[in-house]
């Protein structure tokens, strides 16, 4: 090759980078549809099927390419959900698909009629798998396949059995009947798992989402053993982990490089306070560097769980979607945000031959896919202010900022003083408070007249009546004897019920989400001076411009910029500034 011209030069570049990439695991968060929160454990070839064929003609567009089968495929619906002995296992300890819900299964072809039809559909092909061995191939004391020689596993002169691997003390907490732990650091315990994962990719599997092996059920020897395996196979398979309840990013740290994704949350679903509890989990994996992070054969991601809209089931049931979501639309758009902006992969749980056309546009909105794959600097943004209109007898004080909040302590805390009279004119006299030792820009302030008459609504402190400002700085409030202090919502990042988070995009916009967790609607908003935590290279920002997404409010600002945003409900702006 002599000569290349600049367009085939590119062309070439181009080419090898794209197979680079295309070769290599879950580059982006991964995408697509698990059956979990639709059909429980009971789908059937059918209804799989159907569903992996729209998710090939309506959603693989817009980058959802893996189509799941979650837990229990391998069991009888004679069976119950931690019952044992209605499980189809084969002659070496090993799960097969239940042939009365997965006919194509029959005369043990497993899943390769599945896989080769989702393959077929440009999709690829998802398993839900518990760790260990299951409790009724111990009970069977099955032999363990050695692949390499296609007979049963031999050490040490003799033959091993799943009595040799299976530690029945270390049982799957939360399917204590069905799963025990392997003793991996045998010869025979790798065996075993090696002939599992031999086997599920000879089928077409390209996912695998392991269970019960992270969070309280951490199996560190388990997770290497089957990423080591995974490792070595040409085509590359997905590494999905699955918790008991939490897990934390100490936890994390271990497995990231060996996994691609591993859940950080209990199981969600569709309540209020599910989504809550993922806000402080996805900020302190993002604060620890964990979002897309190196994994095996390429990037790992914490994963805040499948998003349960559209028509689902209940959890732990044992039938199919009878219901639709019970989250709000604003619900739907906060959780949908949220696990954009902290880029965890995106699998959707509805039954989708039954979508509605508002969770569609949802879960294919542009600006969030964009975010979910290729935003970057995630994290979450303190640097923002409620107005809320607090109340106070006689007195209407609007758009009082929300950034600070009077408490009582008790008066021999030091937080006690910094309190001192500021005199404007003969009227008026605010009382004010900046403690030494936070490096606040502005004291808090209140008018004393509005401070002696009023009595504060709730947010501030009950009883307002009564109050001395004394020498060393306190100020005493006369009906209880405590003293009053300042609380620096911002200074601590979390004015109560709100958060944002912040992001950068492709082309260098900025991306900002505003969260109200509150159950009264509120009005939030940030300064673009403090935009600049995404890229601190930049001059400060002088002016930004942009779209709110929801109201598509268009945003032009050299100061602030805010939105009222309705009870549980979010703001999405998309900013470009200089
Ligand atoms: C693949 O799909 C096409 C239709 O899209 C169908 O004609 C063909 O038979 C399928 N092949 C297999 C192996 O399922
Ligand atoms: C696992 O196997 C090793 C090697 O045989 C043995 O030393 C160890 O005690 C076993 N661990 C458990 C938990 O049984
Ligand atoms: C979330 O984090 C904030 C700030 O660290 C903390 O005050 C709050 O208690 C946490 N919430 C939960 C449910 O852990
Ligand atoms: C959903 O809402 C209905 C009616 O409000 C309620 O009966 C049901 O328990 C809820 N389901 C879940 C899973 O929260
Ligand atoms: C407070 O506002 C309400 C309506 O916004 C008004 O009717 C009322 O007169 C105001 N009160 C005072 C003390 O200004
Ligand atoms: C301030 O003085 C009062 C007495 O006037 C005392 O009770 C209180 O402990 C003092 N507080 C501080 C922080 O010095
Ligand atoms: C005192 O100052 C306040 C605020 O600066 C102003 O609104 C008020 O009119 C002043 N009063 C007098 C008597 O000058
Ligand atoms: C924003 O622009 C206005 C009008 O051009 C100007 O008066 C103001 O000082 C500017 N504010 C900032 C923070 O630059």
């Amino acid at each position: 090759m002599k000569c290349i011209s600049p367009i085939s030069l590119c062309f070439l570049l181009c080419l090898c980078a794209f197979q680079s990439v295309s070769s290599q695991n879950a580059i982006t968060p991964p995408r697509g549809w698990n059956s979990y929160d639709s059909f429980s454990w009971i789908i059937s070839e059918e209804e799989y099927l159907q569903n992996a064929n729209i998710v090939s003609q309506k959603l693989l567009v817009h980058g959802y390419e893996y189509a799941v089968v979650d837990f229990l495929w391998y069991r009888s619906l004679k069976g119950e959900k931690n019952s044992i002995g209605f499980d189809v296992i084969d002659e070496w300890g090993r799960m097969l698909p239940d042939p009365e819900r997965w006919s194509s299964s029959r005369g043990g072809r497993g899943f390769s009629d599945v896989a080769k039809k989702v393959h077929n559909m440009s999709l690829k092909f998802g398993i839900h798998l518990m760790a260990g061995i299951s409790t009724q191939a111990f009970n069977n004391n099955t032999p363990i396949l050695d692949t390499i020689t296609g007979q049963p596993y031999m050490e040490s002169g003799r033959v091993w059995y799943a009595k040799d691997i299976g530690l029945p003390s270390r049982a799957c907490k939360w399917m204590d009947k069905g799963f025990m732990a392997i003793n991996t650091t045998t010869g025979a315990g790798k065996a075993f798992l090696r002939s599992i994962y031999e086997l599920y990719a000879s089928w077409g599997v390209d996912f695998v989402k392991l269970d019960c092996v992270f969070g309280e059920d951490l199996d560190l020897g388990e997770i290497t053993t089957v990423s080591e395996i995974l490792n070595g196979f040409r085509n590359p398979i997905v590494f999905s982990l699955s918790p008991g309840v939490n897990a934390t990013p100490q936890m994390a740290k271990r497995v990231i490089s060996l996994v691609n994704i591993y859940r950080v949350t209990k199981d969600d679903w569709d309540k209020w306070p599910a989504i809550l509890s993922h806000f402080n989990v996805s900020r302190d994996f993002s604060a620890s560097n964990l979002i897309g992070a190196k994994g095996l054969k390429g990037s790992s991601w914490p994963d805040l769980d499948m998003l349960p809209f559209g028509w689902i089931t209940d959890p732990d049931a044992h039938e199919g979607p009878h219901r639709f979501t019970n989250l709000t639309q604003d619900e739907q758009r906060t959780q949908m945000t949220l696990w954009c902006m902290a880029k965890s992969p995106i699998m959707y749980g509805g039954d989708l031959r039954n979508i509605d056309q508002q969770t569609y546009d949802l879960i294919t909105n542009p600006t969030l896919l964009e975010i979910n794959s290729f935003s970057s600097k995630n994290q979450e943004f303190p640097h923002i202010t409620t107005l809320h209109d607090v109340k106070m007898e006689g007195y209407n004080v609007t758009k009082l900022q929300f950034t600070y909040s009077m408490a009582l302590t008790e008066c021999i805390d030091p937080k006690a003083s910094g309190w001192f009279s500021e005199k404007h004119n003969q009227s008026l006299e605010r009382i004010c408070y900046k403690n030494p030792k936070q490096d606040q820009e502005e004291p808090f302030c209140v008018n004393k007249r509005e401070l002696q008459m009023a009595s504060l609504n709730q947010r501030y402190i009950q009883s307002a009546h009564m109050w001395e400002l004394k020498s060393n700085g306190t100020l005493v409030n006369g009906d209880s004897g405590l003293c009053a202090t300042v609380e620096y919502l911002l200074a601590e990042g979390y004015p109560n019920g709100i958060r944002s988070w912040i992001a950068t995009g492709r082309t260098g916009e900025i991306y900002v989400a505003f969260f109200n967790l509150n159950s009264e609607k509120a009005t939030i908003s940030a300064n673009i001076v403090d935009l600049a935590i995404v890229d601190p290279s930049r001059r400060k920002l002088r002016l930004c411009e942009g779209t709110e997404t929801w109201s598509r409010t268009i945003i032009k600002t050299n100061d602030t910029f805010s939105a009222e945003v309705a009870s549980h409900g979010s703001a999405l702006f998309v900013l470009h500034c200089h």
